[in-house]
């Protein structure tokens, strides 16, 4: 099966070869945007920013909402960053980067003013699906015109072929979120902050596996959000639903990601193996060690994220993988299931919402649309 890819002709009447296309998370990347510290401004005292943070750094949040993030977090942050962009660069990979915002900006909508939030994580905002770039809906308002610092860098994929679209800009006025929202109780059933006043999803409850894309329902990505990508991508494209039992959902990559063909990672407290998805069932699902702790006070102060960002890792292609140093125990898990780990640094990170997942984009990646999962799971068994 090879990508139905189309010709584009740029104004020459020459054929465009889109800069932009990635089909999965595995195949050998050569081009990836990676997200920028300047200006990270705390996200703002939201009801659907609060259920997100983990409790002990609510505190944090509150209290320094729609502030400037202190030196004392950026500059560990930048250090490592920069180790990380140096580390993508010398395996031959290109890098790009958003532009440089001052997040602290007030804007509004005639519904409601807020603060921007930060541009570290481009794996929430955009969703790239083949050739398309899609920019989404996103449900916190801190983080409505958080695509613009990319504006520069997707204008230029634009020009040089790449597809561009961005889902309907919600409204996110206040009948989008339940007031009496709270958390659920350990056995009391799933719920969410969302209603289904309009559809909202963040790029980072996706993960794609060619044809076959994995979502789960979250915090920021309501049912309406899943079905307008759905319908989006039409019958090409199959989007399977991944239960999670974490109790404040905010993003798949710390619950499940798909890794190689048929190699997929799970979180054990959020992940029950037995009800993933039957198109599953030919795939090695790799449980995930229990993360090492972090001892850090500040970081466990001010992480956005829990503890398994341990999982939040990035493939450079099939078998290697850049995962974080500290986390020794899934380095030799992943070197266990055949993997090539390069250990890198991205602690300091969580503070801005997460890790080597998170804080990327692959806007290419080498190799075509396959479908990688067992078609015939599902079907009842033939009989005579
Ligand atoms: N909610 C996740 C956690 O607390 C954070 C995931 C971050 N992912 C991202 N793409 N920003 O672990």
């Amino acid at each position: 099966m090879s990508t139905p890819s189309r010709e584009r002709h740029g104004d020459d009447g020459g054929e465009l070869r889109s800069p932009v296309s990635s089909h999965n998370e595995w195949d050998p990347l050569e081009e990836v945007v990676v997200g920028r510290l300047d200006g990270a401004t705390t996200p703002s005292r939201h009801s659907v920013v609060s259920c997100n943070v983990p409790p002990w750094a609510a505190r944090f949040q509150r209290l320094a909402a729609g502030f400037r993030y202190p030196q004392a977090l950026i500059e560990p942050a930048q250090r490592e960053l920069d180790q990380f962009v140096t580390l993508l660069q010398s395996l031959g990979i290109t890098v790009t980067r958003p532009d440089p915002v001052d997040h602290r900006q007030r804007f509004s909508t005639p519904d409601w003013s807020s603060r921007g939030f930060c541009n570290t994580c481009p794996r929430d905002s955009m969703l790239v699906i083949g050739e398309e770039i899609i920019e989404t809906p996103m449900a916190w308002p801190c983080r409505y015109f958080e695509t613009h610092s990319y504006r520069a860098l997707l204008k230029d994929y634009f020009r040089r072929g790449a597809r561009w679209t961005a889902a309907p800009k919600p409204q996110l006025t206040e009948a989008l979120y339940d007031p009496r929202y709270r958390p659920p109780e350990p056995g009391e059933p799933m719920r969410y902050i969302l209603t289904e006043f309009e559809p909202v999803f963040d790029a980072a409850d996706f993960v794609r596996a060619g044809r076959d894309l994995f979502v789960t329902r979250s915090n920021v990505t309501n049912g309406m959000g899943i079905e307008w990508v759905r319908r989006h991508l039409g019958p090409d494209y199959r989007v399977h639903e991944i239960e999670s039992r974490c109790r404040t959902p905010m993003h798949i990559d710390t619950t499940f990601l798909v890794l190689a063909p048929g190699k997929a990672l799970v979180n054990p407290e959020y992940i029950d193996v037995d009800r993933l998805p039957e198109v599953l069932d030919s795939w090695d699902i790799l449980v995930a060690p229990q993360p090492d702790p972090i001892r850090d006070p500040l970081l466990q102060l001010t992480s956005l994220c829990g503890k398994w960002l341990s999982m939040n890792v990035l493939m450079i292609d099939e078998r290697r993988v850049i995962a974080e140093r500290h986390h020794t125990t899934m380095l030799r898990a992943l070197e266990k299931w055949g993997f090539e780990p390069i250990p890198c640094d991205l602690l300091h990170y969580a503070p801005f919402g997460g890790s080597f997942h998170c804080a990327t984009l692959d806007v290419r990646r080498r190799g075509t649309l396959e479908s990688y999962v067992d078609r015939a799971a599902g079907r009842s068994p033939q009989v005579g």
